[in-house]
């Protein structure tokens, strides 16, 4: 663990060389730790709460509920409370919240249950807004004597029905609703105006339901039962806010990283930061019950995105955005301004403006020029959430310093350490699957299998040499000078994306594949210098992905001589023939076989990276096997899987 009082301040944070490729474990979700820990403080016995995120945060949620006089025994990520069916006593001195704006806002209604007592909190706590909650409880008829901390409370809770603002936290509402079970009459609270933070309403009420509560929601009102909770033993998801930085390092860096414990199940709306905004700005995000995996290329499209339900992931698009190739801009955040640790608005745009990435403040959000970056220190705010952002512009291109490093320590002291271990897990080469093979032979069939079942993204290489054909035959260059169709292949820029070849931005996915270029493309593929222009975009396509599965003719041989495993594909050239007939239509299979046998000979005996089997490759001949299968014995090869 970080010791904070050696951390080197400012924090410099070094471009990580080659491709993220890690599994991480993460802290317990602070949203959901301090809210499982007011319900089972409230609940009747003992609880048990396991994967907790200890953190400052939590820890000061803890330390106020013993003072409330719920017993707590802390155990690695395990957290017992000792529950008094909704008892609490009257604290000794001031209830101190710390840091910790949720704390301070779900202890106020407990202190009304306890009867009286003075809220407090850290200096940047008092000049956070609690207004739309002391007056709720007002309404509700307990005395609290102050709008801004310290908050000192005299009497309780005596009513049932109460109105709020639902638009500036909706930590006021999950606060009321948290100790509702236990006031004498239960709640019922009408929601003014569209609530920000939806998700973090549901979360509230998930756990309350959990524990035993009856909470019944209804159109711009919420009714509890009185009644109390029941004690549980209940685990607490990793934080998803938290889960942004580690899965934005994978688009922003390239490779791959995997967060365990979170998936498509997840209680936390930011759990969806991946497919909301890194998937739309070009990374691959696979969801499962209980994971979210992004993989990044390092390539990222600008995005305009409505975070306001995801508000706490506006760093961490600060980040993304100032990586992007063009503007990109969130709207919907206005609110942050005054609510968080800092004005998370201001700050992203002056600390992207100091790294010399151009961003300007909006009415409800902020827009970031994506862009290079100049290694410079930044501040941070008192606010973890704005280092572990901006730590990230850090990742590629330039140094990042970062001050106050410590400051992340409010929810992940585990941060540094966490970037070291993918920078420690990081691969210098590529992984790659190389698929060789003539043509008929199953490759694209299979490469294309494999890339769905290791999801690993996959490029046909073939597909490149065509659309250069293309290029040069609709130029009419003749092929005999290798100069001019080498410098053609130099200039182009082809992108070969799952279902679509595009060369200098015209789609040719269905023209590359016509005779004239089969019949040329052999010649074109015989040019040294095309091979070698070709044979460097794929070494970088591969390099920005991490890992990824290429079928061509030379991978295993010249493109990967170290590839990770190499398959040489074969079958008899009567059932090459037969497969290619059937794919276009034609039906003179003895003309087929010749023109297969035709483009074998140039390919195997041309003198650049002749088509061969590569040194170490294992050899199939798919000639009378069943596709699946060989799917799946080559997916066993591939060590990720074993
Ligand atoms: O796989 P395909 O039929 O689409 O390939 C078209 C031609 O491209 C093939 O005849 C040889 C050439 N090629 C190559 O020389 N090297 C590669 N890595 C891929 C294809």
């Amino acid at each position: 663990m970080t010791d904070f009082a050696v951390l080197p301040d400012p924090y410099r944070v070094e471009p990580i060389a080659g491709t993220l490729d890690s599994t991480v474990v993460l802290p317990g979700s602070k949203s959901l730790t301090n809210r499982a820990l007011i319900v089972a403080a409230l609940a009747d016995g003992t609880s048990t709460l396991t994967g907790v995120g200890l953190s400052d945060d939590t820890e000061a949620m803890i330390g106020a509920l013993e003072a409330l006089g719920i017993q707590t025994e802390v155990d690695g990520t395990t957290v017992t409370v000792h529950g008094r069916g909704g008892a609490l006593d009257v604290p000794a001195s001031e209830l101190d919240a710390n840091q910790s704006g949720t704390s301070a806002r779900f202890l106020l209604p407990m202190l009304a249950i306890a009867g009286s007592g003075t809220l407090t909190g850290h200096e940047q706590m008092r000049g956070r807004p609690m207004g739309d909650l002391t007056k709720a409880l007002r309404g509700l008829g307990a005395t609290v004597e102050s709008d801004v901390l310290p908050i000192p409370v005299s009497s309780g809770v005596t009513g049932r029905e109460v109105s709020i603002g639902a638009e500036v936290s909706s930590q006021f509402i999950s606060a009321l609703l948290l100790s509702a079970p236990a006031f004498r009459d239960g709640l019922d609270l009408t929601l003014v105006g569209t609530p920000v933070s939806q998700p973090y309403i549901d979360m509230t009420i998930s756990v309350m339901a959990a524990f035993g509560a009856t909470v019944d929601v209804s159109e711009g009102r919420i009714q509890v039962a009185a009644g109390g909770y029941e004690a549980q033993t209940y685990a607490i998801e990793p934080d998803a806010s938290t889960a942004t930085y580690p899965l934005a390092a994978a688009a922003i860096v390239g490779g791959r990283i995997t967060v365990v414990g979170l998936g498509s199940m997840s209680l936390q709306g930011d759990a969806e930061f991946a497919t909301r905004v890194l998937e739309p700005m070009g990374a691959s995000v696979f969801v499962d019950n209980d994971s979210i995996e992004v993989r990044g290329s390092g390539i990222l499209d600008p995005l305009s995105v409505d975070l306001g339900d995801m508000s706490d992931t506006a760093p961490t698009f600060a980040a993304v955005a100032a990586k992007a190739s063009g503007t990109s801009s969130v709207t919907g955040i206005g609110f942050i301004r005054t609510t968080k640790e800092s004005d998370r608005v201001q700050a992203s745009v002056d600390e992207l403006d100091r790294l010399g990435v151009s961003s300007s403040v909006d009415s409800d959000g902020f827009t970031v020029s994506g862009g290079p970056h100049q290694t410079t220190a930044v501040d941070t705010y008192e606010d973890h959430r704005m280092a572990m952002g901006l730590a990230l512009v850090g990742l590629t291109d330039a140094p990042v310093d970062i001050n106050d490093p410590g400051c992340v320590a409010k929810t992940f002291p585990g941060y540094w350490d966490m970037l070291a271990t993918l920078r420690a897990e990081a691969r210098p080469a590529p992984l790659v699957l190389a698929i060789d093979g003539p043509a008929g032979s199953g490759k694209s069939t299979v490469a294309k299998l494999i890339s769905l079942v290791l999801r690993l993204p996959h490029l046909d290489t073939g597909a490149m040499y065509r659309a250069v054909t293309y290029a040069v035959l609709q130029a009419g260059v003749h092929l005999d000078d290798h100069a001019a169709v080498t410098a053609a292949a130099e200039s182009a820029t082809i992108v070969v994306g799952p279902s679509s070849v595009v060369i200098d931005g015209v789609d040719v996915t269905t023209a590359i594949r016509e005779p004239d270029v089969t019949a040329a493309v052999s010649t074109v593929a015989a040019i040294p210098g095309v091979r070698v222009v070709l044979a460097e975009s794929q070494r970088e396509w591969a390099r920005k992905r991490g890992a990824a599965v290429l079928e061509g003719r030379d991978i295993g041989t010249a493109v990967f001589p170290d590839a990770t495993l190499k398959i040489y594909l074969d079958a008899s050239v009567d059932e090459r023939a037969r497969r290619r007939a059937s794919e276009t239509g034609d039906e003179d299979l003895e003309a087929m076989k010749i023109a297969i046998a035709e483009r074998d000979r140039l390919d195997m005996t041309r003198e650049t990276d002749p088509l061969t089997v590569a040194d170490g490759a294992v050899v199939i001949d798919t000639t009378s096997l069943d596709i699946d299968g060989v799917v799946e014995a080559i997916a066993n090869e591939w060590p990720s899987r074993q």
